[in-house]
């Protein structure tokens, strides 16, 4: 899949109960200047605010008992 900015087709954003956000699709993740970090197909997204890997998921809403 092309990561070239150029893709129009939305993301598949799909929460997972009690854990992150799945997100599909030709993404880019970008730093707060704009600049591309990584170009990826699948990402699982914090949100439940207590991963020390910002912003995915590091798998520390199991231990806290996120519920969503
Ligand atoms: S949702 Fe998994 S660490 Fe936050």
């Amino acid at each position: 899949m092309a990561h070239d900015g150029q893709n129009e087709t939305p993301a598949k954003i799909t929460p997972l109960k009690n854990g992150p956000v799945k997100v599909e699709g030709a993404l880019q993740i970008c730093g707060p200047d704009g600049a591309v970090l990584e170009a990826k197909d699948v990402v699982f997204l914090c949100r439940c605010g207590a991963s020390k890997n910002k912003p995915y998921c590091d798998g520390s809403h199991k231990p806290m008992g996120f519920e969503a």
